[in-house]
């Protein structure tokens, strides 16, 4: 027997919740677990653009034939406009890109090209982060330490607290920085802490890994991309993940991409070249609908107009649910400063609360969240709020 030495793991705790919610048979339910969009009806629908793209892509198909390992040509010049901006001709050369499966896949790649480049130094995660992040990192045999990022229970940043961890830690370490929509705080620094926490990349050499999952659903698409922008203009080496699954809604079929920004065109080529090499060895070629769709939403001007008013509706969808969310609290809890509430971006809210809290809301009022405390906000909607609110407010500390 090969395998009876292992013993089975359990599931992401988050997919695990959203299982328990599937199986609850209260019709009153309110799921606020997985990170996906979700509009005022619950549902999570296929974008008109995204759907138009595909309609055209279909009727155009001729093969099925692979894409190159390092993906589509024209969806790769696309993603690195879309996360750069107009970029001028000497960071074009210097800016790889690699097609991957989904953000996960980028995350995981850019993991393991600095694994192969830097075996000794470890990587950095914000404290709290995404749990995946640590799987993801640790997968490529990186050593993971954190930084501190956010006070729970005051609901702010930690600026100091994690400037001066990036003074301490190794130089040359893997920094992990959500750009924008930080999962699971909703909490972003400003133009003026970006501009400080590479202050310290910079003086200690270390290499900043952007994680851009949420570009377009927070401050808007050139908003999102802020850091990663302010750095494309002061570093000379940095990486970002790059996620297509929740601004185009296209959570199953896995479109990322790897952005490699090198010191100069020639490390630029070894590091695709290494990239490369490391995909086949995992999965050799990417998926390609949903990079053909993105390609198409991007290329057509009618489209990607399409698009980015959807991108909209959504974003504002979000700014209006934690506005409505805090109100709701404040007039239920007004010993309480809810203000805090309305100011996050993106999908998610850390509460604050405990685990214990956590356990209660869904055992007794059938409403499901993370046990650390964080909800996705569009999970929200006009039905529910009050509801979620007459539940919570009680139990807010
Ligand atoms: C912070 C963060 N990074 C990356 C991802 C990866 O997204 P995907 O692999 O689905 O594109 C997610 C997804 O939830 C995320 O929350």
């Amino acid at each position: 027997m090969s395998f009876e030495n292992l013993t089975a793991v359990s599931s992401d705790s988050i997919l695990g919740l959203a299982q328990a919610f599937r199986r609850d048979p209260a019709p009153e339910k309110i799921d606020l677990t997985v990170g996906i969009y979700r509009d005022d009806d619950g549902q999570t629908p296929v974008m008109h653009a995204v759907a138009e793209a595909e309609r055209a892509l279909l009727a155009a198909q001729t093969t099925k034939s692979y894409l190159p390992p390092i993906g589509l040509p024209g969806y790769r010049t696309r993603i690195r406009q879309l996360v750069l901006g107009e970029l001028d001709a000497g960071l074009a050369d210097r800016t790889g890109v690699l097609q991957t499966t989904g953000g996960c896949g980028a995350l995981r790649i850019g993991a393991e090209l600095f694994a192969v480049a830097q075996p000794d130094k470890p990587v950095y995660l914000s404290d709290p982060t995404w749990g995946n992040h640590h799987g993801l990192m640790s997968g490529a045999g990186l050593g993971i330490s954190t930084y501190p990022y956010f006070d729970l229970d005051g609901h702010t940043l930690t600026m100091d607290a994690m400037l001066d961890c990036l003074q301490r830690a190794p130089e040359q370490s893997l920094v992990v920085l959500q750009a924008s929509c930080h999962n699971p705080t909703g909490a972003d620094p400003d133009a003026e802490a970006w501009a400080a926490i590479l202050d310290r990349i910079e003086q200690r050499a270390h290499l900043p890994f952007f994680d851009l999952a949420y570009q377009g659903l927070g401050a808007g698409l050139q908003q999102d991309a802020l850091p990663v922008r302010m750095a494309a203009k002061r570093l000379g080496e940095f990486l970002v993940a790059v996620s297509c699954s929740k601004n185009f809604g296209l959570y199953r079929e896995r479109a990322g991409a790897l952005l490699m920004v090198a010191a100069d065109a020639g490390q630029r080529r070894v590091l695709e070249s290494r990239v490369k090499q490391i995909a086949r060895g995992m999965y050799s070629m990417p998926p390609a609908h949903g990079a053909l769709i993105v390609d198409r939403v991007l290329a057509d001007t009618g489209l990607r107009n399409t698009w980015r008013r959807e991108l909209a509706v959504m974003s504002q969808r979000l700014a209006v649910l934690r506005t409505g969310l805090a109100r709701a609290l404040a007039e239920r809890r007004p010993d309480l400063d809810c203000s805090w509430i309305a100011t996050g971006n993106g999908l998610f809210l850390q509460l604050g609360i405990d685990t214990g809290v956590v356990d209660r809301l869904r055992d007794k009022n059938h409403i499901y969240m993370v046990r650390d405390g964080r909800i996705n906000v569009a999970g929200l909607n006009g039905h529910n709020l009050a509801v979620f609110a007459d539940a919570l407010a009680p139990r807010l500390p």
